[in-house]
C-alpha cells in the first residue's frame, strides 16, 4: 500500500473513531437527560393529581361524566401517557390523542428500539382514585420518552451532517497536503530508478522542503562521486588493457627475436648434423633427427604463441582474414561442436589498430568462453560491416551458442568485463542475453572512427 494512501487511511480512521466516541458520549448524555426530564414530569403530574383531583373530589363526578378527569387538557405533557381505568379495568380516558402522535418529532423505529435497549426499563406509576371513600378506578402514568428520542434524533442528525461536512473537507485538505508534501518522493524514486538502470547523468531537482532538499543535494553529490569513480575505473581498466597489449607485444618480440632466432639456428645446425650423420657418423643419426624434429615442433609452437600474443596475423592478413583464421583454427580444435560462421567485412575502410584488436579479442574471448563453459553443440557467429549512412558505419558482431547459459545474477570475470571495457573505449555497445540451459547470445556494435590522415 502506498505511503499516501496509508496516511489518508490513518487520518480517516482517527476521524471516524472521534465521531463514534462523540456519538456514544452524546447518546449517553441524552439518555441521562431524558430520564431526568421524564422523572421530573412524572413527579409533578403525580403531585398535581394528588392535590387537584384527589383532594377536591367534589368537582369530579366519576360515574356521571363521559371523561370525568378531562385528561385531554394534559395533551402537552410530552413525556407521559396518562390513562384512567375504571374498576372493571376499562380505559375511560387518556391524554394521548392522534394529533399529538402525528405532530411530534419522530425518530426512526430502529433508533427508538436502540434507545429502548440501552436505557433502563421505564416502570408505570399507579395512582388509585378514591372519591369520598369510594374506590373509582386507577390512574396509570406511563413514561413515554419517544418525544425525547425524537429530539435526540434531530440533534444527532444535525451533528452527523456537521461531522460529515467536516469529514469531507478534512479529507480533501489532508489529501491535498499529503499529495503536495509527498510529491517530491516521485522525483526521488525516478532518480533512483534511473540510477539503477545505470544512468550516471541523472540529477535530482532542488526540492523545496528543507529535509528533502538535503536528500536531493546529497543524492546529486553521491551520483557525481559515483560517476567520477566509474570514469576513473574505466580509465584504469583501459590502461590495464593497453599495458597488457604492450606486454604481449614485448613478450612476442622477445619470443620472436630470442627464441625464434635461436630455434631457427638450432634447426639449421640440426640439418647440418643430419647431413654429417648420414655421411660419416651414422650412430648419431637418430639424435640429429630428434633435434631437428624437436626444434621444428618448438618453432611451430612459438609461431602459434606469437599469433596469439602479437596479433601479427592482423597485420599480415587484415581483420577479415585474421578473424576467419581464428575461427577456423578454433573449429579444428573442437570438431564435436558445429560452428557456422559468416565474416563479411567487404568495403570496410582503414580502421584503427585499437578497433581491429578489439574485434579480434572479442571473438577470441567468446570462443574461449564457449569452449570453457558452454558445453554447446552449435555455435553461430556473424561478423558484418554495416554502413547505415556516411556517418554511421560499424562492425556488427553476433555470437550465439546453445549451451548451458547463465543466470542474470552471474558475475563477470576478467574476460567479459575486459570485453565491456574494450567496447566502452571505442564507444561501442554490447547486449548479452542468457538464460540457464538456453545458451548465450552476444550482440556487439563497434562504431568506426574517422582516422586522421
Ligand atoms: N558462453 C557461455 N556459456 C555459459 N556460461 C558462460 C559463457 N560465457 C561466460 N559464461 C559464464 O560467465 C562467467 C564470466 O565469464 P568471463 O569470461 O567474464 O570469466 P571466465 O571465463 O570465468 O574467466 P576469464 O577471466 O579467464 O575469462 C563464466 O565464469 C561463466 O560462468
Ligand atoms: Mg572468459
Amino acid at each position: 500500500m502506498s505511503l499516501k494512501l496509508r496516511l489518508i487511511l490513518i487520518i480517516n480512521a482517527v476521524l471516524l473513531l472521534i465521531l463514534v466516541l462523540g456519538s456514544i458520549l452524546a447518546i449517553d448524555m441524552a439518555k441521562k437527560n431524558v430520564r431526568a426530564e421524564v422523572a421530573s414530569s412524572e413527579k409533578l403530574t403525580l403531585y398535581l393529581f394528588e392535590i387537584g383531583v384527589l383532594k377536591n373530589p367534589k368537582y369530579y363526578s366519576i360515574e356521571s361524566e363521559y371523561k370525568p378527569l378531562n385528561l385531554q387538557t394534559l395533551v402537552h405533557m410530552r413525556h407521559l401517557k396518562i390513562e384512567f381505568y375504571n374498576l372493571e379495568g376499562k380505559l375511560i380516558e387518556s391524554n394521548i390523542s392522534d394529533t399529538r402522535t402525528q405532530t411530534m418529532d419522530q425518530a426512526p423505529p430502529w433508533f427508538v428500539n436502540f434507545m429502548g435497549l440501552i436505557s433502563d426499563p421505564w416502570q408505570p406509576k399507579r395512582l388509585p382514585v378514591e372519591i369520598l371513600g369510594q374506590p373509582k378506578g386507577t390512574i396509570i402514568i406511563t413514561p413515554d420518552p419517544s418525544y425525547e428520542f425524537g429530539e435526540i434524533w434531530n440533534q444527532l442528525t444535525g451533528i452527523f451532517y456537521l461531522a460529515g461536512t467536516f469529514f469531507i473537507l478534512t479529507n480533501i485538505l489532508v489529501a491535498w497536503i499529503v499529495f503536495r508534501a509527498l510529491s517530491p518522493v516521485e522525483f526521488i524514486l525516478q532518480a533512483l530508478t534511473q540510477l539503477e538502470l545505470g544512468n550516471l547523468k541523472v540529477k535530482m531537482p532542488d526540492l523545496k522542503t528543507p529535509e528533502l532538499s538535503v536528500i536531493s543535494s546529497k543524492f546529486n553529490h553521491m551520483v557525481k562521486t559515483l560517476r567520477l569513480s566509474v570514469e576513473q575505473n574505466h580509465k584504469l581498466s583501459q590502461k590495464l588493457i593497453r599495458v597488457q597489449e604492450e606486454e604481449k607485444k614485448s613478450l612476442a618480440r622477445d619470443l620472436h627475436d630470442e627464441f625464434g632466432q635461436s630455434l631457427t639456428a638450432i634447426h639449421a645446425d640440426a640439418a647440418v648434423l643430419k647431413n654429417l650423420a648420414t655421411k660419416e657418423y651414422p650412430k648419431i643419426k637418430p639424435s640429429a633427427h630428434a633435434i631437428s624434429d624437436l626444434s621444428k615442433h618448438l618453432m611451430n609452437l612459438v609461431g602459434g604463441m606469437l599469433n596469439q600474443l602479437k596479433l601479427g596475423v592482423l597485420n599480415e592478413l587484415g581483420l577479415e582474414e585474421g578473424l576467419i583464421d581464428l575461427i577456423r583454427s578454433w573449429k579444428v580444435r573442437h570438431p564435436k561442436i558445429r560452428l557456422d560462421y559468416q565474416v563479411d567485412l567487404k568495403g570496410l575502410p582503414r580502421i584503427t589498430e585499437t578497433l581491429s584488436i578489439t574485434a579480434y579479442r572479442i571473438i577470441q574471448e567468446c570462443l574461449t568462453n564457449i569452449s570453457r563453459h558452454a558445453k554447446a553443440k552449435h555455435v553461430d557467429i556473424k561478423i558484418q560491416f554495416v554502413k547505415k549512412n556516411v556517418s554511421s558505419k560499424m562492425i556488427d558482431i553476433h555470437v550465439q551458442d546453445d549451451g548451458v547459459g547463465f543466470k542474470k545474477s552471474h558475475r563477470d570475470g576478467f574476460g567479459l568485463s575486459g570485453m565491456r571495457e574494450r567496447i566502452h573505449e571505442v564507444n561501442g555497445s554490447i547486449k548479452i542475453k542468457s538464460e540457464v540451459h538456453q545458451g548465450v547470445s552476444l550482440d556487439i556494435q563497434l562504431p568506426l572512427k574517422r582516422i586522421p590522415k
